[in-house]
């Protein structure tokens, strides 16, 4: 026996029984189980020698992803570097911009125009003819690796495309393979889905079944009408997704996303997000990664209302993902922006702090879909805000019609029935740099590249991975462009995932006192500070601090009695912050020693201070 084979077996042999029991509870199928067993043998004959080697190596550091150099980047490969070649090429800007985690949005093959971004797949094995071929995507892990750059790539596992192999053999009435979707003859129980399923996509993609006129079946699709969910009750679905799961993790991935994954689980009269089946597969899933392929980490893309994002971590003995995003945190980090109250902001990051460590975040302020306004409406109320009006408020403010807002961006999915909409825009555009420029104001944009820089210090603050959006590093404004495209006019999404500007890249190098310059270096500077203080590291204890001032959100770290404070001004004037604790505090950002116990605050800036 290799020493290969008795690492994949020690694995197997500490998670089998566990592993069986969750696949029998769920299907209870032995063959099919015995299938899956003899497959993730086959993907881990498959896997590579060098992915064998980093599995060992990360093994002996499992919370590898919580490096205090980490720095994620996200970007779709064509609007970058039109194919996955290109990328490649273009590793040393990313290098430049500090980045130790690349993920590349959807790049498998859909089809032109039916696609959403790319999360509509027709071959989970193909690479979309464009943008190369899995050779590339290998070549490129290998780079990658090679600069210390770990990939991360999505697995849309709740919907194949309509174009997808079994799509089309459903479409052709096969049994066997419709039942790998839901397909409904009649529109009774659709009807009565209907009734306690919410909408995904209000205005673009109205009701959670289409009419499939070859079949004559209404079949699910909860996001657009050509992106058919996949029926996780069927163990084929199951196995099969698990098979391509692997398949794509022995390409050379560190990092798997799982889209949408509170939706992979329908039940008749429930909501169909979050069943307690959805856990089982995401613990089955997460089993046979450390199984396979155990440097691997899972991504949960959980967008839901707060309390329902923290079970995606599982407990501390039977874990799930790895990773999540910190959609509340987010979404609280605009509304913010918007009301200059930190309070509620306050709140959510005392919540986080209080997570055990294990649980990693990935921290961004804006992704490529929509922001929506997932707060905590609860507390709101307390202090006289109501969700819908307030939603309202949100949006307003950052289409910039409310009051002083020098936001710009766009409404997505305006639902006039529950008057509930979501938000587009770039960082920089919503934090005013494209008003700014309309307006030809220097102080405007003076204030908006210090809003700009104060979030992005805030998010380089939190505990767990950064991720920057391509682009919101030299200030990257909406592209209305879109617009002519009638493949995307209909979604508003597209208007913050333009093309990579290399024109204000190349300006932020050339030109170190331009906005892109000076916003670049800004968080080349903070990104150097993360990476290398040792009180921001992982381990450090981090809790907010009360303070008077309800526009100031005051924050600290501690560290092997060692002491860093963050303060984070997001009221549009200059503020006074008194903290008899901070005087004498060394800025580390080059403003000196305080001498007094009061810091001036400019209108949307920061302070990161010292305190020995
Ligand atoms: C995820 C993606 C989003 C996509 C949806 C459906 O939420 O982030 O862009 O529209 O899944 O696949």
């Amino acid at each position: 026996m290799t020493r290969d084979m008795d690492e994949f077996l020690n694995r197997l042999n500490r998670h089998l029984d566990e592993l069986r029991w969750l696949y029998m509870e769920l299907y209870d199928n032995g063959s099919m189980f015995a299938e899956l067993c003899s497959q993730m043998e086959a993907f881990y004959k498959e896997r590579g020698t060098e992915l064998k080697k980093r599995d060992r190596e990360k093994l002996e550091t499992p919370e590898w992803f919580q490096k205090q150099d980490m720095l994620g980047m996200m970007l779709y490969i064509d609007n970058f570097a039109e194919d996955l070649k290109g990328v490649k090429k273009k590793l040393s800007y990313l290098q430049k911009c500090g980045v130790t985690c690349l993920h590349l949005m959807p790049f498998l093959d859909t089809p032109e125009g039916r696609s959403d971004g790319g999360y509509a797949v027709s071959d989970f094995r193909k690479v979309r003819p464009d943008l190369g071929t899995m050779e590339d995507l290998e070549a490129l892990s290998r780079a990658c690796h090679k600069k210390g750059i770990n990939l991360c790539m999505d697995f849309v596992m709740n919907h194949t495309s309509e174009d997808h192999e079994w799509a089309k053999r459903a479409r052709q009435g096969d049994g066997e393979y419709m039942s790998r979707y839901f397909f409904y003859d009649n529109g009774e129980i659709p009807a009565r889905y209907e009734q306690t399923v919410p909408q995904v996509f209000p205005t673009t993609a109205p009701g959670n079944f289409t009419w499939v006129e070859e079949a004559g079946h209404y079949v699910l699709t909860t996001f657009y009408p050509y992106q058919w969910d996949l029926n996780y009750k069927n163990p084929r679905v199951f196995n099969e997704m698990m098979y391509h799961f692997l398949y794509l993790a022995n390409r050379g991935l560190d990092i798997i996303r799982i889209d949408a994954v509170p939706y992979i689980w329908k039940e008749l009269g429930t909501s169909c997000r979050n069943l307690p089946q959805v856990h089982t597969i995401v613990r089955m899933m997460r089993i046979i990664g450390e199984i396979v392929c155990p440097s691997v980490a899972l991504l949960g893309e959980v967008v839901m209302e707060p309390q329902k994002v923290v079970p995606y971590f599982g407990t501390t003995e039977k874990p799930e993902c790895h990773l999540l995003y910190n959609v509340t945190t987010m979404a609280t980090i605009w509304h913010t922006v918007a009301s200059q109250n930190t309070e509620l902001l306050k709140r959510q990051l005392s919540a986080v702090y209080s997570l055990p460590d294990v649980y990693t975040f990935l921290n961004y302020l804006r992704c490529h879909d929509d922001i929506g306004w997932g707060l905590d409406y609860d507390f709101l109320k307390q202090q006289g805000m109501r969700e819908i009006p307030h939603k309202r408020f949100l949006n307003e403010y950052f289409l910039g019609i409310y009051g002083e807002s020098r936001s710009r961006g766009e409404l997505y999915n305006d639902d006039p029935v529950t008057m509930d909409a979501r938000f587009c825009g770039t960082t920089a555009s919503m934090c005013g740099m494209e008003a700014a420029a309309e307006e030809n104001s220097r102080e405007e944009m003076e204030k908006a590249l210090r809003l700009d820089l104060m979030l992005h210090a805030l998010m380089l603050w939190q505990p767990g991975i950064p991720m920057l959006y391509s682009g919101d590093e030299v200030g990257q404004l909406n592209d209305p462009s879109y617009k002519q495209d009638p493949k995307k006019a209909g979604d508003s999404r597209y208007l913050h995932r333009g093309r990579f500007p290399w024109k204000l890249a190349e300006e932020a190098q050339k030109n170190k006192d331009s906005i892109p310059g000076r916003l670049f270096d800004g968080l080349r500077h903070l990104e150097e500070f993360r990476s290398q203080e040792a009180v921001m590291a992982k381990d450090a204890r981090c809790r907010v601090l009360e303070i008077e001032n309800p526009h100031i959100l005051c924050l600290q770290r501690e560290k092997d009695g060692q002491k860093l404070t963050g303060v984070f001004n997001f009221s549009s004037d200059s503020q006074m912050v008194f903290r008899k604790d901070l005087e004498g505090s060394t800025d580390c950002f080059g403003r000196g020693k305080e001498t007094a116990e009061e810091i001036w605050m400019e209108p949307y800036g920061f302070r990161i201070v010292k305190q020995i």
